[in-house]
């Protein structure tokens, strides 16, 4: 049996290398090829998907679901979900997790890729059991995703307890998530080992070649028994994106480990890719630089978007002076806070605070609300301890909360169709106006308005 392959090219390909902006137009067609391939799932969905698909591409990201799903008969699709989040920026109550767990599966997802960005598994439950209770009636999968990142306390044994948690839990399979792409070859190898000894799922690796080195380390990770790995096709592969999925297909040809994937597929899936690329490219929406080899990441240690917002935080405050210092703020700042991943939405908050801290000449004299929230305990556990004189300076006496921070939040979900009910004409458009409020409710408010005449006339043009 040899290794599985997810493709991302249709969720994190396109989010790490053109901000998630293809089409449901520019997906349909490779997803009827890729679904002929042989891959074990292709990822279509979530991340930020959602919110591109309302807010930049006024497209309903329910209804292109339907569509990949009714494109791909033959293949499992895959979805990442962020906790207690879902696809948004908050914590929401228990049910709203559930009902989106529950429509998800029941627009044809199959697996569902959990994870939280501290790995506050508190923070994961809802998610976790929604799937589970929900997975035997849709043909479901639980995966639970463990977030990657270095730090004194995120160490190897650290991974393997984390991982036997989440087997505890419920998960059908774990992911390794390395959003940065800092997990080198020699780590992966010495993680999966462990791990294929530790719990009895099947294991899988998501990283991206920011650094350079994925295709290294998603090697010595299958060697050490990684069962799935995660490609994107030729065109939405590489730079900030996952390896190619075709190369690895040639490279594992006719070893122990060969995916078995059909080419011929690929290539007209790459085919039809490629012009829709070429077309980003030319409109200058896909950056160049995202494609090129960025090793400072694996020196710096934080993600490769997250250099490029700071690049253009400094440049908006001309300040680009400040560049190395801030780089090295960075890891002070994440030591003050416990050591949290650098994964949305922690990278971003980590990144302001370093850039006040340096541009303002005196550490944590100012703040984002976020990080106040974060001191607060509203994102959850902070994986180590936080520095408590940083705390006390930002924070006061304000009260910290040890409890998970959705223990609080009263079921919301009547509230919320109630409130937008006006606009909305089933349960998944609550939805929608429950994780992104004010962009949805524009969004369905043009859907649902009537049409007006002009628009559905025909012409009949004769020629000659
Ligand atoms: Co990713």
């Amino acid at each position: 049996m040899g290794v599985k392959i997810v493709d991302t090219s249709l969720r994190d390909g396109h989010q790490s290398l053109i901000a998630t902006r293809l089409s449901t137009k520019d997906i349909l067609p490779v997803a009827e090829l890729l679904d002929k391939a042989g891959y074990h799932a292709l990822e279509v969905w979530g991340g930020a998907t959602f919110d591109a698909c309302l807010r930049f591409l006024n497209e309903d990201p329910w209804e292109r679901l339907d569509l990949i799903r009714k494109a791909c008969p033959n293949t499992k699709l895959q979805m990442l979900f962020r906790g207690q989040n879902i696809l948004g920026y908050r914590h929401y109550s228990d049910e709203v997790v559930e009902k989106f767990v529950q429509k998800s599966l029941e627009h044809g997802i199959n697996i569902i890729r959990i994870f939280d960005a501290l790995n506050d598994l508190r923070n994961l439950k809802s998610a976790v059991d929604a799937t589970n209770k929900y997975k035997s009636q849709y043909d479901g999968h639980c995966q639970i995703a463990l977030s990657y990142t270095t730090s004194p306390v995120h160490t190897i044994d650290y991974y393997v307890e984390l991982a036997k948690e989440v087997e505890k839990m419920g998960a059908d399979s774990i992911c390794i998530k390395d959003m940065a792409g800092v997990l080198l070859p020699t780590d992966a190898y010495e993680l999966f080992s462990r791990l294929k000894q530790s719990v009895s799922l099947p294991l899988e690796l998501h990283t991206h070649c920011t650094g350079g080195i994925a295709e290294m380390t998603i090697m010595k990770a299958i060697e050490a028994g990684c069962d799935i790995v995660d490609t994107a096709l030729s065109p939405l592969s590489g730079g900030t994106s996952q390896p190619c999925t075709e190369s690895l297909q040639y490279a594992l040809a006719g070893t122990e480990y060969d995916p078995g994937l059909k080419l011929d597929y690929l290539k007209k899936a790459c085919e039809k890719l490629t012009v829709v690329k070429d077309a980003f490219l030319k409109e200058g929406k896909l950056n160049p630089k995202a494609l090129t080899v960025n090793p400072n990441i694996l020196k710096y240690q934080v993600p490769g978007g997250m250099l490029s917002n700071l690049m253009s935080q400094l440049q908006g405050q001309g300040a680009m002076d400040k560049y190395e210092e801030v780089l090295k703020e960075i890891p002070r700042v994440r030591k003050d806070l416990g050591y949290p991943p650098l994964v949305t939405p922690l990278s971003q908050m980590v990144g302001t605070q370093a850039v006040m801290n340096v541009l303002f000449g005196e550490r944590y004299k100012s703040c984002p609300k976020e990080i106040i929230e974060y001191l607060k305990g509203n994102y959850g556990q902070a994986p180590a301890e936080i520095n408590e004189d940083v705390r006390k300076k930002i924070i006061g006496d304000a009260e910290v909360i040890t409890y998970r921070p959705a223990d609080k939040i009263a079921p919301e979900f009547d509230a919320m169709k109630e409130k937008y009910g006006h606009i909305c004409k089933c349960d998944e458009d609550v939805l929608s106006c429950a994780l992104f409020e004010n962009v949805a409710v524009k969004f369905l408010e043009a859907k649902y308005a009537p049409k007006e005449e002009n628009e559905v006339v025909e012409f009949n043009v004769v020629i000659g």
